[in-house]
């Protein structure tokens, strides 16, 4: 299944290896809030460090306006590291160039250089080969540890591949195998359970599990597009309405396998302290919204779950971050965690879901990919691990 060479097939001893991380962590006054994708690539670069390589760390930050913004800093994401590993931790206040390559060269074996932002430059959005080239003078080796931004064709995730021996991090590879497993060799009854706001940002996500899955449980803001499509009336709740056509054709799709709410709760404003109350569908009238599942859908979706092989989890029932309207959320989170399956979590607010439920543990895999989990489920090809040299 996974058939990309990693870093134990190649002889690192001795090495300059460059290795892009996913670092783009939530930061506030210089303290990382999460350290979630810092953690994740500790594995890969500790192997590293232990088989006698120089790990050169860079990635992205953020969304600058492609040229340096102390905001979007890596150096409180390096000072951050320092306290993670044993190993000396240096900075180097640019990705390429006399700074970084400066850096790099004097680099011993056992040492870790952070580069700078590498979305300072405008070239690595744009995969510039000059920019990639600039990168791959730094190193002996690429490695790519990167899973969350590996949707990206960057030139520090994709570009930089060409030009020296590439390979993909133990995160690359364990992202690679639960994920891609789970949606081509399921074990079954393999159940989606698909959440969040849009419709929009998921229609290929939808598309292909309705191929895949043996059942697609949809809550959440898009599941009232999918009650529109069906004719109902939706009050005052989030809809889509150019996604309406969408969701015939999806609803006609999934006959079947597709399972909508059959209970909601309502809010007579968009605040936790509004007034609220649990309707079956089709009872939402104007000055209503629908702001979370009801009880009797997480009965539903529960049982579902209680049968599955294989449950994969992306976005929340309602608008959980008001613990009036969390229940759903935090139901659903319960069921996947004791379903006994295979369970894998992805995108941020699931994974912020069960983090504060206290479930983690028993989840079989979270992800630290938002996008590039969605694009994994929707059956993508993604250029950051398609640039790494096959087995
Ligand atoms: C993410 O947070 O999903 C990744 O780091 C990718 O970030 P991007 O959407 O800004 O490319």
């Amino acid at each position: 299944m996974f058939n990309k060479k990693s870093i134990t097939d190649i002889d690192v001893s001795g090495k300059k290896v460059l290795v892009r991380v996913d670092f783009n962590v939530p930061i506030k006054e210089g303290k990382i809030k999460d350290d979630t994708r810092m953690t994740a690539a500790l594995p890969t670069i500790n192997y590293l460090l232990e088989h006698g390589a120089s790990v050169i760390l860079f990635s992205h930050l953020g969304r600058p306006k492609d040229e340096p913004d102390p905001q979007f800093s890596l150096e409180p994401v390096a000072k951050h590291l320092a306290t993670l590993i044993s190993n000396p931790v240096k900075f180097s206040a640019d990705c390429i160039g006399e700074v970084a390559e400066k850096a790099a060269a004097a680099l011993e074996p056992g040492e870790v250089l952070v580069l700078e932002n590498t979305r300072f430059y405008k070239a690595e959005s744009k995969n510039d080969p000059e920019m990639s080239k600039k990168f791959a003078k730094l190193a002996d080796i690429y490695v790519n540890d990167a899973f969350g931004s590996a949707h990206r064709a960057h030139a520090s995730t994709e570009g930089v591949a060409q030009y020296l021996p590439a390979v993909a991090g133990f995160l690359m590879e364990k992202e690679i195998r639960y994920l891609g497993q789970a949606v081509a060799d399921p074990a079954r009854p393999f159940v989606a359970i698909l959440g969040g706001a849009k419709i929009s940002d998921k229609i290929g996500v939808i598309d292909n599990l309705l191929e895949k899955a043996d059942a697609v449980l949809i809550g959440g803001g898009m599941a009232n597009t999918f009650f529109k499509a069906q004719g109902f009336s939706m009050g005052d709740s989030l809809v889509e309405a150019e996604a309406v056509e969408t969701a015939k054709e999806l609803l006609a799709k999934g006959s079947g396998k597709l399972h909508l709410p059959v209970d909601m709760v309502l809010a007579n404003a968009f605040e936790n302290d509004a007034e609220r109350k649990v309707v079956p569908v089709g009872n939402v009238t104007d000055g209503w919204r629908v702001l979370d599942i009801g009880p009797e859908t997480v009965k539903e979706f529960s049982k579902v779950v209680a049968s599955a092989g294989t449950v994969v989890w992306n976005g929340p029932m309602g608008v959980f971050e008001m613990p009036n309207f969390a229940k759903g959320t935090f139901g659903v989170a319960e069921a996947v965690a004791n379903s006994g399956a295979v369970s894998i979590i992805g995108g941020g607010d699931s994974v912020s879901a069960i983090n504060q439920s206290g479930l983690s543990d028993k989840v079989t895999h979270i992800s630290t990919g938002g996008g590039a989990s969605l694009e994994m489920l929707e059956g993508k090809i993604l250029p950051g691990l398609a640039a790494l040299q096959d087995k």
